[in-house]
């Protein structure tokens, strides 16, 4: 046979699976590693967020290749000191349980092993990247010639979006451009700016309000502050949905200002532009179609298995004429369309978009609108349990919420924050530990669907308690 040169002689399992016939051996192998990961999955619920020991096997390959027996032994134990999102108690951060057609998804995706950056090397996934961006923007409103490339993660949208903006502005090689955030927005836009070779004065935060959303009060004087400077500034960026309490910016009208002042609009919407897709929470996201760029992250809340990421733009040019170099080792694309390697920065991507496709479909329109809905009606549910006598609380209208005790200084509010993270521990329930404006918070991401009242009730007790006396 002639791939079996690499084959361990103990073990039956080819490294690569015949082209010629059905390979049993691996059919065998998968099969397997499935039940482990099934059997993984099944026993979440008594195993708590954590895992209690994690050991690793041994790190570097052997002389001898291992057999599938051991391969898997090796994998359970990896999986065994795993975090385990699929706990109704895992509610810390925005990493829910996996759909269980993405979890297919990501395994035929790495079995295929096309490669999005360019057509003739993923034609079908090509297109359906193209064509599920193309969709996730006429969901939203955005205009006919809007399009989009899927990223590994918010992150990177969110660079990639920065440098589309300066590059339309045509402030490349200005060094002191300027990108306005709010002060809530995640620290991603600090990676990005240093990145793109800015000053670091370029990012300027825009205060916020009581709600943690930006302040248009203060937001023109600070324009036209940064124009008297002698400064030029490429971008106003928008949260929807902050990473600490899940406020959104007034959208709408940030996106009349962008308009007036001839400003590239962003909405960083990683972790609630998904609400755009439903409805019934639509509404939230009043003025988002305005945006000339969305980042969206279906990984946060939808369960799309890491990572799934998308940069939606309003006009598609904008990604080509910023990151196309042509790509003179690699075929013209087929038809007007241009490689998804020179929509971005990634160049060797995976088909991330599979999953998020699958995904999607699996869930139906239904599914996607119920697991929105109910998300917000965890964290409504919980808010109310919460004694808010002694607790202050800070939330917006997603699933996210966070609470410190009420007339505590710094110190007080990390003691307390480190030993009810321990205790919340203990019974099984994670939750996170934000530092936001000089206080030590316990954060809570109700995208858990496995999430149930009984659970709410036993979390809101135990920090009710935590500020008993
Ligand atoms: C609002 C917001 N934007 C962007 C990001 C960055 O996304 P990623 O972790 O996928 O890079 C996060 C991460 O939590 C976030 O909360």
């Amino acid at each position: 046979m002639a791939g079996n040169r690499y084959r361990n002689p103990a073990s039956s399992l080819e490294p690569f699976a015949s082209p010629n016939h059905l390979d049993i051996e691996l059919q065998k192998f998968l099969q397997d590693a499935c039940s482990l990961l099934c059997e993984w999955l099944a026993k979440a619920g008594q195993t708590g967020p954590l895992p209690s020991l994690s050991v690793l096997p041994e790190v570097a390959p052997l002389f001898e290749g291992l057999s599938s027996e051991s391969l898997l032994e090796d994998l359970s134990l990896i999986m065994e000191g795993s975090y385990q999102p699929s706990h109704p108690g895992s509610l810390a951060h925005l990493d829910p349980p996996p759909l269980t057609g993405s979890v297919v998804a990501d395994l035929i995706c790495a079995g295929l092993n096309n490669n999005l950056l360019a057509e003739e090397l993923s034609p079908s996934l090509s297109r359906l990247e193209r064509l599920l961006c193309k969709w996730f923007a006429e969901r939203i409103g955005m205009p006919a010639g809007a399009g989009g490339v899927a990223a590994s993660g918010g992150s990177l949208s969110n660079l990639m979006a920065l440098v589309v903006a300066r590059n339309s502005a045509g402030l490349q090689h200005d060094s002191k451009a300027v990108v306005l955030v709010s002060k809530d927005a995640h620290v991603c836009f600090a990676k990005a700016t240093r990145v793109m070779g800015l000053q670091p004065d370029s990012l300027e935060d825009v205060v916020t309000n009581e709600e943690g959303q930006i302040s248009l009060k203060f937001l023109e004087e600070q324009l036209e502050r940064i124009r008297a400077e002698g400064r030029k500034c490429f971008a106003l960026v928008a949260t929807a949905g902050t990473t600490v309490r899940g406020a959104i910016d007034p959208l709408k009208e940030i996106g009349e200002l962008c308009e007036r002042k001839n400003l590239w609009f962003h909405v960083d919407g990683a972790i609630g532009g998904v609400f755009a897709l439903s409805n019934k929470t639509k509404n939230l996201l009043r003025g988002i179609a305005f945006a000339n760029s969305i980042t969206l992250n279906p990984q946060k809340l939808l369960g799309i298995t890491k990572t799934s990421s998308l940069l939606l733009v309003a006009n598609q040019s904008n990604l080509v004429s910023t990151f196309a170099t042509g790509l003179p080792y690699i075929e013209p694309s087929w038809g007007d369309h241009v490689h998804g390697g020179e929509m971005g920065l990634q160049g060797t991507r995976p088909a991330e978009i599979l999953k998020l496709w699958l995904g999607l479909r699996q869930l139906g329109q239904k599914g996607i609108e119920q697991l929105l809905e109910e998300a917000i009606q965890r964290r409504n549910y919980f808010e109310k349990k919460l004694d808010l006598t002694k607790l202050q609380v800070i939330s917006g209208p997603l699933h996210i919420i966070s609470f410190t005790p009420r007339n505590v200084d710094n110190h007080q509010s990390a003691k307390w924050s480190i030993a009810t993270k321990q205790k919340l521990l203990d019974q099984k329930f994670m939750l996170s530990r934000p530092f936001h404006n000089d206080r030590y918070y316990l954060k809570a991401v109700m995208g858990n669907p496995h999430t149930q009242k009984i659970h709410l009730d036993k979390l809101a007790n135990l920090i009710n308690q935590s500020v008993g006396c």
